[in-house]
C-alpha cells in the first residue's frame, strides 16, 4: 500500500508517525497546518480511534480542524484548552539553529500563537527543507487589508536597510482574488533569498503598522523530526544539538493508506 505513495509523501508520513510518539494520554496538543501536518493528524486520529488515546486538541486553521474532526479528533479553541503541552507542525524551511520559515499554507498567525502557547514545539519535515541560511523560501507576512499597499511600500523601504539579498514583495493570490487567511487578512510573500539576521528581520517587520505577524519562528521549535522516503527518521534537538536516528515501519499504516485511496 505504501508503495503507491510518492517518496516525498512517505517522508512526510515517516516524520509525522515518529513525532506522534511524543503525544501522551491526557495531553493538550496543537495541530499544525499543511500536507505534513495532515499526515500527523491522520496518524493521531488512528491512535484516538483505535488506541483509545485521549487528548485535547487545538487546530491552527479551519482546514486542520475539519480534517481532525473527520478522523475522530475533537477540537477545542485555544482559550478553552489553555496552555498546551505540545504542538506538532510542519515548516517551509529550517536552519541549523532550528529557526523556521512558516506560512506557506497561509496559517502562520494561528500557528505562531499556538506554538508559543505550548511547552514544546516539534516540527515535522523532510530533508529538502533544510537550509544553511533562511530565505530561499519567500517569507510570508500577514497584513491587514486596510491600506495594504502602504504597508507593502513600508516593507520595501525597510528591507533596503536589512541584511537580506532580495527585496521583492508579492501579494499572494488565490486564483484571481487575493488569498485570505482564516482571519480575513492578506499575505505578502517576501523573496529575500538570504536572511542574514532572522531575529532582526522578524523584530523590524513586526514594528510596521499593518503587519500582523511574520513567518519567522525563532527560538520556538524544540525539535525537528526529518523523515525519509525509506522510513528512516532523524530527530534533532534544539539547544543540545543532540541527534538520534530511528526507523518507521510503513506496514502499520496500510489501513491509513487504504482509507486515503478509497
Ligand atoms: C502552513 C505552514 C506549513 O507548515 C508549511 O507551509 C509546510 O507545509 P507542507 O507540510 O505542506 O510542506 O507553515 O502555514
Amino acid at each position: 500500500m505504501a508503495g503507491q505513495l510518492s517518496p516525498i509523501d512517505k517522508a512526510k508520513y515517516a516524520a509525522a508517525r515518529r513525532a506522534i510518539d511524543f503525544v501522551e494520554n491526557g495531553m493538550r496538543v496543537g495541530l499544525g497546518t499543511g500536507s505534513t501536518a495532515a499526515w500527523m493528524v491522520r496518524c493521531l486520529g488512528t491512535r484516538v480511534r483505535e488506541g483509545g488515546l485521549k487528548i485535547t486538541a487545538v487546530a491552527t486553521s479551519t482546514r486542520t480542524a475539519e480534517l481532525a474532526r473527520q478522523v475522530g479528533i475533537d477540537v477545542v479553541e485555544l482559550d478553552e484548552a489553555g496552555w498546551l503541552d505540545l504542538t506538532i507542525d510542519g515548516a517551509d524551511e529550517f536552519d541549523p539553529e532550528l529557526a523556521l520559515i512558516k506560512g506557506g499554507g497561509g496559517a502562520l498567525l494561528q500557528e505562531k500563537i499556538v506554538a508559543t502557547a505550548s511547552d514544546r514545539m516539534i516540527v515535522i519535515t523532510d530533508i529538502a527543507k533544510e537550509v544553511s541560511v533562511l530565505g530561499r523560501f519567500p517569507l510570508p507576512v500577514e497584513v491587514i487589508p486596510f491600506g495594504w499597499k502602504a504597508t507593502r511600500a513600508l516593507i520595501e523601504e525597510t528591507l533596503a536597510g536589512l541584511d537580506v539579498l532580495g527585496h521583492e514583495v508579492t501579494l499572494r493570490m488565490d486564483g484571481d482574488a487575493p488569498f485570505r487567511t482564516d482571519e480575513g487578512n492578506l499575505i505578502l510573500d517576501l523573496a529575500l533569498m538570504r536572511i542574514g539576521n532572522p531575529r532582526q528581520v522578524s523584530l523590524v517587520l513586526n514594528q510596521i503598522p499593518g503587519i500582523v505577524e511574520n513567518g519567522l519562528f525563532i527560538d520556538i521549535c524544540d525539535m525537528v523530526v526529518i523523515g525519509n522516503g525509506d522510513g528512516r527518521v532523524e530527530l534533532r534537538e534544539a539547544g543540545t544539538g543532540k541527534i538520534t536516528h530511528d526507523q518507521v515501519d510503513f506496514a502499520e499504516a496500510d489501513n491509513l493508506f487504504r482509507d486515503l485511496d478509497a
